[in-house]
């Protein structure tokens, strides 16, 4: 097992960041939609901890994914890559990367803002920025709408990996996974995919 990206697959770093951040984001954003409809309990503020906490240690992955992204090698594009869909895959990569920084960024600052603490597990972190009612308004609406721009985002791109699974048959999202595991998870993938659809739906529409 290589650590290391080659040319031609993504090596087993690259791999842990990427799909342990997909889950977790995934979840943070069907979390996020849910908990806001709750009744203020000691449940919702609950949420609302762990809500924080995993979010922040996504911006610590992020920085660490970034960082090993730059030092390793590039993945070449395969011949069944169309110009439109390696455009398409460019713009959903940058919004994903957008949502993983900005979305952590803005829910620190919203708190911060509205002057709740932010914790990362039980340590507590400093503010981001000093309380301001305009700031901490704006900031849970970009919050907000970053939200459902993910959701979108992370829609197109898994489409895309499916339609090279499934239609195109060629290797995009084995390079992704792993040799014992590349037949069966993508079934699992498209379940997960759409569970993460309707249940975000679900919530948004409930809220
Ligand atoms: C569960 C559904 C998902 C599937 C099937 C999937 C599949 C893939 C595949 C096959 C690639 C490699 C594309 C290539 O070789 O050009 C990739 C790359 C990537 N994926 Fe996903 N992905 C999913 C969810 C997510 C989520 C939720 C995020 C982030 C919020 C994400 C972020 C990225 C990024 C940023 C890349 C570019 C490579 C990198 O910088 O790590 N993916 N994905
Ligand atoms: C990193 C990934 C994150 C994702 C994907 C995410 C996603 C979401 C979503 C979808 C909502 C619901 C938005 C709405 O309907 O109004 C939400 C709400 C919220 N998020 Fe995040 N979030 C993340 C990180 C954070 C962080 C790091 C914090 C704070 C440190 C935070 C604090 C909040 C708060 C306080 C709310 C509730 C806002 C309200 O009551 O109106 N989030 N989040």
């Amino acid at each position: 097992m290589r650590f290391k990206n080659t040319a031609t697959e993504f090596g087993l770093i690259a791999k842990i960041f990427h799909w342990s951040m997909a889950l977790m984001m995934m979840s943070l954003l069907i979390v996020g939609f849910f908990m806001v409809s709750l009744d203020p309990a000691p449940f919702k503020f609950q949420v609302y901890g762990w809500h924080k906490s995993f979010g922040i240690l996504i911006l610590l992955m992020v920085a660490g994914r970034i960082i090993w992204k730059v030092s390793n090698a590039k993945l070449d594009s395969m011949v069944t890559h169309k110009k439109w869909e390696k455009i398409l895959a460019k713009i959903a990569h940058l919004a994903l990367y957008l949502g993983m920084i900005g979305m952590p960024l803005s829910g620190w600052a919203m708190s911060s803002s509205a002057g709740y603490p932010v914790k990362l597990f039980g340590l507590t972190l400093p503010a981001l920025v000093a309380e301001n009612k305009a700031l901490g308004s704006l900031m849970n609406q970009t919050h907000e709408i970053l939200g459902y721009v993910l959701v979108i985002a992370i829609l197109l791109h898994a489409a895309g990996a499916f339609k090279h699974h499934f239609v195109d048959r060629d290797g995009t999202l084995k390079r992704m996974l792993s040799k014992p595991i590349e037949g069966s998870v993508p079934y699992l993938l498209v379940f997960l995919v759409g569970l993460f659809f309707a249940g975000a739906l679900y919530f948004i529409l409930l809220d």
